[in-house]
């Protein structure tokens, strides 16, 4: 009996601790499926350090151009702001389960679309500042759905000196039409060039809590896919209103010898596609310079063509990372306008200026984006540089986009549709042309070789380089406001890099923009090991960019300017040295801009 009562107390204290011990597992899997390990070995402090530095490490990989210490400084909202975030967001990077990663939050670039603006305006203006399209009421908004069937037509668009009168009269029409259209219709053509204005000149805030920032779609990763969907609906409107919808606008080719003039029509005063706001000094036959500013001396005209073509591969074939050649990551909460990509510069602002009135105080109309669009060559103009960036995709045999960016995939933009219908528009969905329903004719690519030779031997390059480190102070004071030339000796963290190392990753010259005036015009050239007295020519391998701004309004701006220098270095025979020497020139805006940093930065491809 007192056996058995024995027993029996044993077995339930045994199995009090047997339900203890499987309530303890079951707590620990609990903790364990829900928090990472390294939680049980840290305090609370390292664990929320832990999540920050998650996310950051990973924000750096998106961010690398714009990973620098002083960043902070420059966009001082997203400091504060961030903290939450990163928690949040630390949080489902280490939680597995689906449920969780829809909870990631977006940081997608959406336009308030029902809160457009006023525009801020260059001084001296020649428009209002009212560029918002008439909204329907209700507000009804479609998700684009119009894809190509894969068996269609495509539209096919080809260089304007290869297409013949009756295909430019179609092209005349539809523009007639646009123009004759009451003024609020969306087709209207100054509606149109409205759109532009609106989404560059800061109609539109970005969405709560981020209202006092406005959103602009140039000098960023939003520039070559925004006009993608701007030429995009252009382009169906006045396909509808002439009865054809397999019309393509055909492209002004100015990166090709026979392209180099501005299209004869567009000279022709009776068509409508002429402009009277042009600089009446550049109609045929006189070439166009893609690296031009108003007010600096031009080039003669018959060694134009081979400084373009040589100026087009710098901008095309050199800049070959996304960053350089895209511009700069931009989401939701970011201030506008992070970094310009090459070809936006230039040809893209060089040849707007060229066209634009030089004596009007912005260049109007081409010269200036509030009023840009109202030329009726603003749009072969975009078509071309919607070209080029399929071209520099498919460069080297495939180069890496902002493909794998979620926030970039998912930006939104809205436009009218031929039907009057308000569509909202993704990035994502505009990457490949033929779901849009349009090709380019393929010709010929002049520039594709057009290396840059030096200007100078290797001992002349040297024996420069050596005097300026011994001469001067090469400690140069940041930040520093460009009123003149200056060259400035920069470090190379990394020298004789492998072959290896080059396809990995580029070598960059980053230089930061802290106080642009953003109602000036604005030109510097940029030089690698050159000689500051005698600069060398858009042609040359050490001219090797240059830094353009377009008026935009009356504030300032901050931004960056990269320039990839790999190729150039192996060129100037220069990869075995610590340092190089930069040497910026200001053409134009003397003053009105400071330089905050400048160094070299190492980017993936
Ligand atoms: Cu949005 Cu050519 O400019």
């Amino acid at each position: 009996m007192n056996e058995n009562r024995e027993n029996l107390k044993k077995m339930s204290n045994f199995s009090r601790v047997l339900f203890a011990f499987s309530a303890l597992i079951i707590v620990l899997f609990f903790l364990t499926t829900t928090f990472p390990t390294s939680f049980f070995f840290t305090n609370t402090n390292s664990f929320s350090h832990f999540l920050a530095t998650t996310f950051q490490a990973k924000n750096n990989t998106n961010n690398s151009p714009s990973s620098s210490s002083n960043d902070q400084t420059h966009q001082p909202i997203l400091s504060h702001w961030r903290n939450p975030f990163i928690a949040f967001k630390g949080i489902n990077d280490i939680s597995p389960s689906p449920a969780s990663t829809n909870q990631t939050v977006s940081r997608a670039i959406s336009p308030d679309v029902a809160n457009c603006g006023p525009v801020e305006l260059p001084p001296g203006a020649i428009t209002e500042p009212f560029c918002c399209p008439v909204l329907p009421s209700p507000l009804k908004i479609i998700d684009f759905n119009d894809f190509a069937k894969p068996n269609a037509t495509l539209r096919v668009r080809k260089p304007i000196h290869m297409v013949d009168d009756e295909y430019m009269a179609k092209l005349e029409k539809g523009i007639a039409i646009m123009k004759s259209l009451p003024p609020h219709d969306p087709r209207n053509f100054i509606e149109q060039a409205k759109v532009h204005c609106a989404y560059c000149n800061g109609g539109y805030p970005q969405k709560p809590p981020f209202q006092n920032l406005k959103i602009d779609i140039h000098r960023s990763w939003l520039f070559y896919p925004f006009h993608r969907w701007y030429i995009y609906f252009f382009e169906k409107i006045l396909g509808s209103l002439i009865g054809d919808p397999d019309f393509a606008v055909p492209y002004w080719s100015w990166d090709s010898i026979e392209g180099m003039q501005m299209p004869k029509h567009f000279a022709n005063p009776n068509s409508s596609l002429f402009h009277d706001l042009r600089d009446p000094n550049h109609y045929p036959p006189y070439i166009v310079d893609l690296n031009f500013v108003v007010g600096a001396e031009s080039t003669t005209q018959d060694k134009q063509i081979g400084y373009n073509l040589a100026f087009m591969y710098k901008q095309m074939v050199l800049a070959n990372t996304k960053e350089v050649f895209m511009g700069g990551v931009y989401r939701h909460g970011d201030q506008a306008q992070p970094a310009i990509g090459s070809v936006e510069q230039a040809p893209h602002n060089t040849v707007h200026k060229w066209v634009g009135r030089a004596d009007l105080p912005s260049q109007e109309d081409m010269g200036t984006f509030y009023t840009a669009a109202r030329d009726p060559i603003f749009y072969p103009h975009h078509t071309n540089i919607d070209r080029l960036w399929g071209i520099w995709t498919s460069l080297d045999g495939g180069r890496q986009d902002y493909r794998d960016d979620q926030d970039w995939l998912d930006s939104e933009f809205y436009f009218y549709d031929e039907n009057l219908n308000l569509v909202r528009v993704r990035i994502g969905d505009s990457l490949d042309t033929k779901r849009l329903g349009y090709v380019y004719e393929e010709t010929e690519i002049p520039w594709l070789h057009a290396v840059p030779e030096p200007s100078r031997t290797k001992l002349e390059r040297q024996a420069k380089k050596v005097s300026f480190l011994a001469s001067q102070n090469p400690i140069t004071k940041f930040p520093l406001v460009l009123d003149s030339k200056v060259s400035v000796a920069v470090n190379r963290p990394k020298k004789l890099r492998s072959k290896l190392d080059k396809e990995r990753e580029e070598e960059v010259l980053v230089i930061e923009i802290v106080d642009l005036h953003s109602d000036k015009d604005v030109k510097v050239d940029i030089h690698v090991d050159d000689d500051e007295e005698m600069l060398s020519g858009p042609d040359k391998a050490e001219f090797v960019g240059t830094f353009t701004s377009v008026p935009h309004g009356r504030h300032k701006s901050k931004t960056k300017y990269m320039v990839a220098i790999s190729k150039v270095l192996e060129n100037l025979e220069a990869e075995e040295d610590e340092i190089i020497v930069v040497t910026l020139a200001p053409i134009v805006g003397k003053g009105m801009v400071s330089i905050g940093s400048i160094k070299i930065e190492y980017i993936p491809k």
